[in-house]
Formats: structure tokens, C-alpha cells, sequence
């Protein structure tokens, strides 16, 4: 079975990070968004298409680098972004079979497995991943029958026309017919323009529970590893993961990922995650902040909800900024 993942978005949320990293490589838990995505695919998947195009050098080496046993990687490029429809349409060469796709910034508890059984006992062209929340109108929203039948679907409504708390949560099984649904070379969004089509010929939301975040924005990234070093402590005791060949002087606070080649000296951090080769000097705080790779914090330095691109020298305190070299 095949499984394409939307991995060709320009990640503008996640800048300046992005600027160097396209999103889909960004780590949490030291491991990048798009390897949490592959390792949660189930046995069946035996090859993965992923529809690329921003940065699609970077993925191609992580991918010759690092070796997915069981599966075939392929990293296909778009001749320019598609759009997540147009980026289906992309790779339908590659695609012979009922196939899932799955945007790469989602970290999330649904198993796979179980959502594919679901699709099969249905009468079902697609399906879309179901998850609850409070602010729909910033999502894909639906409505399901008592069958799990999707009844009605609009993307990101205005917050009053909201008729549903059902959002799409990013994993989509699909037929091949629906690939005759999208037209060739254009921008095609599957959401406003395909999805509506299918709600005639048998298309269905699959809940699940546990966790679920689409990890677009700083925010949500750092609840991503938040959540998961929660997980993390329940087998290992301990809220904080700390990379290879790292130095850290004194107590890390609550849920800090910390990479490789890391020195810490004594400071207060907690909420954060530090890429690989990032100094950090005495007397330095450090709260709900992304440092990006080989950065100097000078110490008695303060950032606090911050974006930090890699390389860059930080002095002095900072909250909620974006902070990079050339600024
Ligand atoms: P923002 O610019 O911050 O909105 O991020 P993004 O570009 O990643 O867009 P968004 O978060 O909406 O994308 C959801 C998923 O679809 C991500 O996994 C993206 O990589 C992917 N994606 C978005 N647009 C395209 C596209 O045009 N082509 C491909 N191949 N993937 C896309």
C-alpha cells in the first residue's frame, strides 16, 4: 500500500526556522515531524511518496542518509506548489491502489490500522481523520451521520457559521477514482475543491482519541513536544530528553529537547526546544522558546516565547520575537 505526505509546504509560520529547515524536518523529541509521520504508518504501507518541493534538496538527503526498513521512500518534486490536491495529482503515477495522505506536520495518537479497517467496512470513496475542538472555524469542519457518513464538509468557516466541532485532522484514505476528481497541472486545494465532490459517493470521518496537534505554528510545535515528553515520562521518569554528546550543568525545567552537541550552563529553561550545536552561558532564562541550530545565548540573556534562527548570536532579553542574524 502507498501513502503520500503533503511535505512541499513553505512552512511560513514556522519562519524564520523555515528559512533553513523546511517544516517536515524541524525535530521534536530530536526526531524530525515527517519521521514521527512514517513511523506511525502501519506494516501495510510499504511505499512512501512524498510530494515535496520547498527545500526538496534537504529531504532528499535526510532520506539517502537515513534508511526506513520496510519501506521505499520516494521524494517526488513539484514542478511549482500545487496545493494539497494539485500535489496528489502530482505523484498519481506512483499510485496504483487505495492509498492514505497525510499532511507532515501532524503529530498524533490515531492508529492507522484501525482507521484503514474502518474505511473497509464502509461503502467508501475517502475518508478524512476526525478530532474535536473548541475553535473550529480555524480548520476543515464536518458533519457525520450515527454511520460515521460525512454530511456535510466546509473549510474554515466564519466562527458563527460554524455548524460543527469536527475538524479534518490531516489523514485522508482515498480511492484512485478520486484522482480523476482533480484536474492536471493547477493548483488544486483537496479541501475546498475535491472533498466537496465526494460527499455524494461515500465519504466518511474516522474518530479517535488520545492526542492530536498540527504543529504549523511555534505554539503548537512546543505543545507537540510538550505532549510527548509527557508520554515519554510515563516510561522514563523523566519530562526532558537530552541529545548525544550534550552537556547540561544543573536542572532542566519541565519538557526541554535538548539536541546534539549541546553545551548548557547553568540556567532556568523549561518549555523549550534547542537544536543541535546550541551554547547556552550562565544565568540565562529560557521559556517556551525554539532555538534553531548552532546558536550562541550570551549569558544572563532572558528569551521568552521566542523563534531563534539558527546561527545566531542573542544578547540581552527578548519575548515573543523572531529573532535572526541580519535583524
Ligand atoms: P504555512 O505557510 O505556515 O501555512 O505552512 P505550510 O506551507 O506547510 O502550509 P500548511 O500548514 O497549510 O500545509 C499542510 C501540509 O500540506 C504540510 O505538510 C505542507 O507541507 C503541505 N503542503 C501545503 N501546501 C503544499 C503544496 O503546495 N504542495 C505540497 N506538496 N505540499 C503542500
Amino acid at each position: 500500500m502507498q501513502a503520500v505526505i503533503l511535505s512541499g509546504g513553505f512552512g511560513t509560520r514556522m519562519r524564520p526556522l523555515t528559512y533553513t529547515t523546511p517544516k517536515p524536518l524541524l525535530p521534536i523529541m530530536n526526531k524530525p515531524l515527517i519521521q514521527h509521520v512514517i513511523d506511525s504508518l502501519p506494516e501495510s504501507v510499504d511505499e512512501v511518496v512524498l510530494a515535496s518541493n520547498y527545500k526538496i534538496e534537504l529531504l532528499r538527503e535526510y532520506f539517502e542518509e537515513y534508511d526506513v526498513k520496510g519501506k521505499t521512500i520516494h521524494v517526488v518534486d513539484e514542478p511549482k506548489p500545487m496545493g494539497t490536491g494539485g500535489a496528489v495529482k502530482n505523484v498519481e503515477n506512483y499510485l496504483d491502489d487505495t492509498f492514505f495522505v497525510i499532511n507532515a506536520d501532524i503529530i498524533s495518537s490515531i492508529d492507522l490500522e484501525e482507521y484503514f479497517k474502518f474505511f473497509k467496512s464502509k461503502e467508501a470513496i475517502g475518508a478524512i481523520s476526525a478530532w474535536e475542538v473548541d475553535n473550529p472555524e480555524e480548520f476543515g469542519i464536518f458533519e457525520l451521520d450515527d454511520m460515521g457518513r460525512i454530511l456535510r464538509f466546509e473549510e474554515k468557516p466564519n466562527a458563527w457559521e460554524a455548524f460543527s466541532n469536527t475538524i479534518n485532522a490531516g489523514h485522508y484514505i482515498l480511492e484512485p477514482e478520486v484522482l480523476d476528481l482533480i484536474p492536471s497541472g493547477e493548483k488544486v486545494s483537496m479541501e475546498r475543491e475535491i472533498f466537496p465532490q465526494l460527499i455524494d459517493k461515500g465519504f466518511y470521518g474516522f474518530k479517535f482519541s488520545g492526542h492530536w496537534i498540527d504543529c504549523g505554528r511555534p505554539t503548537s510545535f512546543l505543545e507537540a513536544n510538550k505532549t510527548l515528553l509527557k508520554l515519554h515520562e510515563k516510561e522514563h521518569g523523566v519530562n526532558h530528553l537530552i541529545g548525544e554528546k550534550s552537556y547540561v550543568e544543573g536542572d532542566l525545567g519541565d519538557h526541554v529537547s535538548i539536541g546534539m552537541d549541546c553545551t548548557l550552563e547553568e540556567c532556568d529553561i523549561s518549555n523549550s526546544i534547542i537544536l543541535d550545536g546550541v551554547e547556552i552561558d550562565e544565568g540565562c532564562v529560557i521559556e517556551d522558546t525554539i532555538i534553531g541550530y548552532d546558536v550562541t545565548v550570551e549569558s544572563g540573556s532572558s528569551l521568552k516565547g521566542c523563534v531563534v534562527a539558527d546561527a545566531v548570536i542573542v544578547d540581552g532579553d527578548h519575548t515573543d520575537e523572531k529573532l535572526r542574524g541580519s535583524d
